[in-house]
């Protein structure tokens, strides 16, 4: 795994946004794994920055992102299709007949997770995964426990996971308790994956994935056996290393 320090939150959405921007000019049709939650929002605003100045052009690019909270629907305001509407793809010149975020609202949810994995095997699979880190080691919504075989499936949230990203919310009762996630085995197919990892919080988990044993007791422990991870980390986050 290829670490880079940097000090702050701002130089890492900046560093991401660099790299996402360079891959994106060298190979206009790539097709990237995007996440959600306040790690990227900073590097979709410099992307959305770039795009102004520099007019970098999303026209050809195809994106799916990792997850989706089950029982909300695209247009509810706390769903992740939402999210990257706002945050990015509303901004940019990307088609968004090319931008997948699985169907929290599907009536059949075991159909959806199948239809989602294979769209994206039929598209080819994942140029670049952009992943955040939960803190206690999930990746997507792989929460610990989830087999590393594990493709797009259905996932009950942990109570952390619900606490932490109770923030968005108006109250804990309104966090779903369930959502749609790539599977680790899914994360992992991706040609090439970028971590981002920001702040005290996530020191531990930075910690376990740097220094701890493979298990999937640490979801994130299993980047270790991909050929290709970037990891761009914080000073708050590399504190514990
Ligand atoms: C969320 C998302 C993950 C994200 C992680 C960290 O629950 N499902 O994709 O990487 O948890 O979130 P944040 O970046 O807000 O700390």
């Amino acid at each position: 795994m290829n670490l880079i320090e940097v000090k702050d939150y701002e130089e890492m959405s900046a560093k991401a946004a660099e790299y996402l921007v360079n891959k994106v000019r060298n190979s206009p049709k790539i097709t990237l794994g995007m996440a959600t939650g306040g790690t990227p929002e900073g590097t979709y605003r410099q992307l959305i920055e770039d795009h102004r100045e520099n007019h970098t052009s999303y026209q050809h690019v195809t994106t799916f992102n990792l997850d989706e909270y089950v029982g909300l629907s695209g247009d509810h305001p706390n769903s992740y299709r939402y999210f990257m509407n706002k945050k990015l793809f509303d901004h940019i010149d990307i088609q968004k007949s090319n931008t997948y975020v699985p169907r929290g609202d599907a009536r059949d949810i075991q159909k959806e997770c199948l239809d989602y994995e294979k769209l994206l095997e039929e598209k080819g699979g994942i140029d670049l995964q952009l992943l955040g880190i939960g803190s206690n080691g999930h990746i997507g919504f792989n929460e610990p426990g989830a087999s590393f075989d594990s493709k797009t499936h259905l996932v009950t949230l942990t109570p952390s996971t619900r606490e932490a990203n109770a923030r968005y919310f108006s109250s804990l009762e309104e966090v779903p308790t369930q959502a749609i996630s790539m599977g680790i085995s899914t994360i992992m197919k991706a040609k090439e994956i970028l971590l981002l990892v920001s702040g005290e919080k996530k020191s531990k988990a930075l910690a376990q994935l740097l220094n701890g044993e493979i298990t999937e007791n640490n979801p994130a422990s299993v980047l270790k056996n991909h050929p290709n991870v970037t990891i761009i980390a914080d000073y708050k986050a590399l504190a514990a290393k």
